[in-house]
């Protein structure tokens, strides 16, 4: 069986748990699950009589699966629930497993990926409830029981293993001029994971419990409202609002973490000013656990966004001192003729905007999309 899954970006974030095994997060947390073509992780489970033990291979290469480790959990539960004949259960799994973006950059490469394994497995061993296969791909990644729906989801913190999983607020249909731009920030690895990091937050941070308990309730009741009524302004400002809380509270912690660096503060201001020009709320903003922007707009100004971003940050070859266009990759490449907007290109340049080379690597221009499903594309080791 293959499956491919979807990465999913939280508009309001998910940081802290308050059962790590399990995976309970202190806090709902609400995402978009972002178009399969342009972001996914592919994954093969082939179960035979022929394998003597589970083996994983990610991105080419062979990774132990250790008795605690999210893949072992995941491969027990997901047997335990099948209801297949006994032999076939005592049957060894091959897992392979591909991303086609950056993995561990903060670009929910965890949700992505577990999310598949949980719907590979599932599929291989003839478990199809969604909900079922949220609540395994928590185990794997909290944010992964997300991506296991398509559109808007819902976490729903839950109180156990058995209320704490995703919900569909509404799916990909529902809101087809929403587009999404990710700049990929010119830096590799992140420091500190995301499991670290949350973990660090709730130990030492005074301020994660009130976010925890006042803040968010009342966000994801105005988010999913918002969603449901295509508000964008609402939901631009509650998802710039919540982005920047997650990081205030990064920087609560004690010693701090720091994430965004200095080209993703510049990209906040860029929007910043975008909405100012527009006097209204066009693009938002959100960064993960990483420098990573991911940038909400709606079709009418999506190409306009992506010819300013690659108007700031272009590339530049040292050694032929050639200046290039910065790449854009995903299912939005076309810039229509009113790409350009003259006057927002002097408005960002008098307020002190200029050309950035080499700061960003490339852009994914995608849109909001469907759940994981099921492909004909196996994979090999
Ligand atoms: C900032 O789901 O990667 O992306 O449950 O420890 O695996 P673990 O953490 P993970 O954390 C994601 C954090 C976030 C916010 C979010 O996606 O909601």
């Amino acid at each position: 069986m293959t499956a491919r899954a979807p990465v999913n970006i939280a508009v309001i974030k998910y940081w802290g748990k308050k059962d790590k095994k399990l995976k309970l997060p202190i806090n709902d947390s609400i995402s978009a699950t972002l178009n399969l073509d342009d972001m996914c992780t592919t994954t093969t489970v082939h179960i035979s009589p022929n394998f003597n033990q589970d083996k994983l291979f990610l991105n080419g290469k062979e990774q132990e699966i250790q008795l605690d480790s999210p893949v072992k959990i995941m491969l027990d539960d997901i047997r335990s629930l099948s209801t297949l004949d006994r032999k076939v259960l005592e049957q060894k799994a091959l897992i392979t497993s591909i991303n086609n973006f950056p993995t561990a950059a903060g670009l929910a490469s965890s949700a992505a990926g577990y999310a598949c394994l949980a719907y590979a497995l599932g599929s291989a061993y003839g478990i199809f409830d969604r909900a079922i296969l949220s609540r395994v791909a928590r185990k794997g990644s909290g944010s992964a029981c997300r991506s296991v729906y398509g559109g808007f989801v819902q976490w729903v913190k839950g109180n156990d293993h058995e209320t704490s999983l995703a919900r569909q607020i509404t799916d990909h249909k529902h809101w087809p001029e929403m587009r999404v731009v990710i700049c990929i920030v010119n830096e590799k690895q992140k420091d500190v994971s995301s499991s670290l990091g949350m973990s660090q937050s709730v130990d030492t941070s005074s301020l994660i419990d009130y976010r925890a308990k006042v803040v968010v309730p009342e966000r994801v009741k105005v988010m999913e409202k918002a969603i449901l009524e295509k508000d964008f302004e609402t939901f631009a400002e509650l998802t710039m609002k919540d982005s920047n809380q997650f990081h205030a509270i990064c920087l609560d912690t004690y010693p701090p973490i720091f994430y965004l660096n200095d080209t993703s503060r510049l990209i906040i201001r860029i929007c910043s000013l975008i909405n100012q020009y527009y006097k209204r709320l066009v693009v938002a903003y959100t960064f993960d656990a990483g420098p990573n922007a991911c940038i909400f707009t709606l079709d009418e100004y999506a190409s306009r966004i992506v010819t300013i971003l690659r108007d700031v940050f272009p590339l530049f070859d040292e050694k032929n001192e050639s200046i290039s266009e910065l790449p854009v990759r995903g299912s939005f490449e076309e810039t229509t003729n009113d790409a350009h907007d003259n006057n927002l290109v002097e408005f960002l340049k008098s307020s002190g905007v200029l050309p950035r080379p080499n700061l960003l690597s490339y852009i994914i221009s995608t849109s909001i999309g469907d759940g994981p499903s099921l492909t004909s594309m196996h994979l090999s080791v």
